[in-house]
């Protein structure tokens, strides 16, 4: 059983070179915040108690740490004093917790719980502080890991505060540390701020914990996984990274990628065995791709929209695009076939449908093995409601066809293409609803002799 886990995640008095009205942890990767992210790492360690530490005003992050995490509890840092002083502001969460401690920032999003784990491992091999280091390629600014000839952590040295020898030291601090020693409030409220920023420094921890008698160990990382964002080049970055490893996931559990550069998965997407995913899809929040589904190339597909958080289905065998648009809401049947420059909003298109080509199908249902012709448009939206579309299985929408929704295509129907549908059809009739053809017989060639004899 290993001891109760307490997580502090740090989001305090972050920097502004995001240039943006959004607290930096609020930016997205793969469709979820960078904070999301991190809480939904920890989440594989199962802590007892989540503290999410952020800055006076930043309601909007603590309530995306709700979002994410319900259990969390969100403390104040009054003022930016330092790390140190950061992780105190959750005093009341430590104090009130006998066992592991582990400190996390909210803005490295990439960290993976198997990376925590193995933290974790260090702890109960009787560490008393364990800290994330990495081999920084430039490792200008980051506190150095100094250790001794066993490899055991003696300290850590702030860039600023290090000799010159020390700037040589390329294994560095995350920043995430783990802590099992009694009392870590009052450790933390020894630490001092005589040092070049006259900060807080969390760091200190690991030679007071060492003068108690703590052993303190490293636990080495890749630097790609401990990447922090300070900037919108850094975000893309860490999409770049995060997308590159999910692709890898799918692909190993069973889909085909030709292309998986181009291909953009979210961090909720669900993808069967089986699926071959053509080049330059994009794919949102909200989306699950069942066995033997085929999306062609240029598909925009996307369940969750902001406040529409409907979903997206596409079932076993669907053959989607290219160029499709697929939205929230969208329930793709099994083996149905949605064409180039079709959207699906708000809709369920049943077993063997099919929308070749051209349509919009928004708030509708279409029935089993129904063909919806091409340039068929459902006219759900009068400037104020939405309305229903229903067209019954088997039904044969024509060419170039307006649905007028609320309507009805019962099962087995025929609407004639041109056709502006405002009635019900009942099954198996045939509607047709434009203006009547009208045919003059040698008209053209009149009119053509006319023109020549005035020129
Ligand atoms: C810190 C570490 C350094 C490490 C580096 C990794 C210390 C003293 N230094 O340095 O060893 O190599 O991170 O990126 O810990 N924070 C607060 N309140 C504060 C100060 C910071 O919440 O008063 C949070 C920030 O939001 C951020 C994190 O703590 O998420 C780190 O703060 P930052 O100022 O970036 O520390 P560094 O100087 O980069
Ligand atoms: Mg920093």
């Amino acid at each position: 059983m290993p001891a109760p886990l307490l997580t502090v995640v740090l989001a305090a008095g972050l920097g502004t070179r995001m240039r943006s009205a959004t607290p930096k942890v609020l930016h997205k990767i793969a469709g979820r915040t960078m904070l999301g992210h991190v809480l939904d790492a920890v989440r594989v360690m199962t802590p007892e108690r989540l503290a999410l530490v952020v800055g006076p005003g930043m309601e909007d992050v603590a309530a995306e740490g709700r979002a994410a995490a319900p259990a969390v509890e969100t403390y104040i840092q009054a003022e930016r004093r330092g790390t140190a002083d950061a992780v105190l502001a959750a005093a009341a969460a430590l104090d009130g917790h006998a066992g592991d401690v582990m400190v996390l920032y909210g803005d490295t999003p990439l960290l993976t719980p198997e990376t925590l784990s193995r933290m974790r491992a260090a702890l109960e091999q009787g560490a008393g502080v364990v800290v994330l280091g990495f081999e920084a390629a430039d490792p200008t600014g980051y506190g150095r890991l100094l250790t001794d000839a066993g490899g055991g952590l003696v300290a850590i040295r702030e860039h600023a505060d290090a000799s010159e020898a020390e700037r040589q030291i390329r294994l560095c601090n995350s920043g995430v540390m783990a802590f099992r020693v009694r009392g870590l409030a009052a450790l933390l409220r020894r630490i001092g701020s005589s040092n070049a920023k006259g900060e807080l420094y969390l760091t200190d921890a690991v030679e007071l914990a060492r003068s108690d008698g703590y052993a303190a160990r490293v636990v080495v990382c890749s630097e790609e996984e401990v990447l922090g964002i300070n900037d919108r080049s850094q975000l893309a970055a860490a999409e770049a990274i995060w997308q590159r490893r999910r692709r890898i996931e799918a692909m190993r559990n069973g889909a085909s990628l030709v292309a998986p550069e181009t291909v953009w998965l979210s961090y909720d997407t669900m993808i069967g065995r089986d699926v071959l995913i053509e080049p330059n899809v994009v794919i949102g929040p909200g989306v699950t791709i069942e066995d033997r589904v085929t999306i062609r190339a240029n598909c925009h597909i996307v369940g969750i929209h902001g406040k529409d958080r409907a979903g997206l289905r596409i079932r076993e065998g669907a053959i989607i695009g290219p160029f499709a648009r697929l939205r929230p809401g969208a329930d793709i049947g099994t083996d149905v076939h949605v064409g180039n420059f079709v959207e699906v909003k708000n809709a369920v298109m049943e077993a063997g449908a099919k929308a070749n080509h051209l349509a919009y199908i928004g708030d509708g249902r279409v029935g089993a093995d129904a063909n919806i012709g091409a340039g068929t448009i459902f006219c759900n939206y009068d400037g104020y409601e939405k309305h229903h579309t229903d067209v019954g299985a088997g039904a044969f929408v024509g060419s170039n066809s307006a649905l007028v929704a609320p309507v009805k295509i019962g099962d087995g129907a025929y609407v004639g293409s041109g056709s502006v549908i405002t009635k019900d059809v009942p099954a198996d009739a045939l509607a047709v609803g434009r203006a009547p053809q009208e045919t003059r017989e040698g008209w053209a060639a009149k009119y053509r002799a006319r023109r020549q004899r005035r020129k």
